[in-house]
């Protein structure tokens, strides 16, 4: 008989555009979903008295909740939800599965926890209404179900992986509209004027972020000024690439990404590998590379046109890139 399902969730991938690890230090960056790859979490009845059980199907991994650690981000992500419904210890099977590449830049981390929060949060919906109309009309906590209540959940997640997250991974995927972000404050969705491609191209060297991100602090520390001055550069990268784009003029975006890298490369966050596809994307026509994420490994964007992608994904697979995505960037309404 086939198992009842008592929730979905779901979210994509996402790249920095521009302003990665700037964006720990209070300027601005931008962000775009990526939904070629994504994150999903089923929700199941499971067996009775397991309490909440997670199976992490592509990495062979089964998480009882109740007794994993408190800083384990899957057990976490669930468990965040079900204390924000007031719900012990449900009897539930909560199947995950990506194709984010993990450890890449591309926001696996914060994908898993928001398709978690969002499984949970439909299941735990249902199971209120049932223990609601068992009890007649007893009050019952409200859902969790915006989007901003679901990306402040995956937050809390997002700072057990890496202690100072800035939120752009978390906002971005939860939202699935590009971002443009400063810590602490709202997000924006940004208009895009004319949509443009990228190749997007995995190293296949895992980096976690929370390595590179503790890096940097220690280099900020070490060099406050000399830092700060680089944080404001990437600024201003961010902004002019941000006008670009709601002008419509994305072949500007070019030579803003080669300069994001070479701040980045300052920043001390590249590696040979990454530059090494970077240089490989330029010299087959694309009109601008930088690395995205954390650096050090994962991932790279390199903008191309509709002619030149398949050159340019060819030279980047030459180049050593285990896989490469193209994808286009628009907003709904373009
Ligand atoms: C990771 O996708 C982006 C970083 O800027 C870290 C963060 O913003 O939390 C490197």
């Amino acid at each position: 008989m086939a198992s009842m399902i008592l929730g979905v969730g779901r979210a994509p991938g996402k790249v920095i555009l521009f302003g990665e690890h700037a964006v720990v230090y209070g300027r601005p960056a931008l962000a775009v979903p990526v939904t070629q790859v994504q994150a999903e979490a089923v929700v199941e009845p499971g067996e009775i008295g397991a309490g909440l059980t997670i199976v992490a199907a592509d990495l062979g991994e089964t998480i009882a909740v109740r007794a994993a650690p408190a800083d384990h981000p899957l057990a976490a992500a669930a468990r965040l939800t079900l204390v924000k419904f007031g719900l012990s210890d449900p009897d539930w099977r909560v199947t995950v599965h990506s194709t984010i590449p993990i450890a890449s830049g591309m926001g696996s981390g914060a994908a898993v926890s928001a398709a978690i929060v969002r499984a949970v949060v439909e299941a735990g919906s249902w199971k209120l209404d049932c223990l609601r109309s068992k009890r007649g009309s007893s009050p019952a906590p409200p859902p969790p179900c915006s989007p901003a209540d679901v990306s402040a959940l995956v937050y809390e997640v997002e700072q057990l992986h890496h202690g100072t997250p800035s939120g752009i991974d978390n906002t971005v995927v939860v939202y699935g509209q590009p971002v443009y972000f400063v810590r602490g404050q709202p997000p924006q969705m940004f208009h895009i004027g004319l949509p443009f491609t990228l190749a997007i191209a995995d190293t296949g060297i895992h980096s976690p972020t929370k390595v590179a991100v503790g890096d940097v602090r220690r280099a900020w520390e070490g060099e406050p000024l000399r830092f700060e001055l680089l944080f404001d550069r990437v600024a201003a990268v961010v902004e002019a690439a941000r006008s670009a784009i709601a002008a419509g003029q994305p072949e500007r975006l070019g030579p803003l990404m080669d300069e994001n890298h070479a701040l980045l490369q300052e920043i001390s966050v590249s590696s040979p590998e990454l530059d090494a596809l970077v240089a490989a994307a330029r010299g087959a026509g694309a009109l601008g590379a930088k690395l995205s994420g954390g650096g050090r490994g994962g991932n790279m964007i390199a903008l191309v046109t509709e002619a030149t992608a398949p050159q340019v994904a060819d030279a980047l697979r030459a180049a050593g890139a285990v896989n490469v995505i193209v994808s286009t960037v628009r907003t709904s309404d373009t």
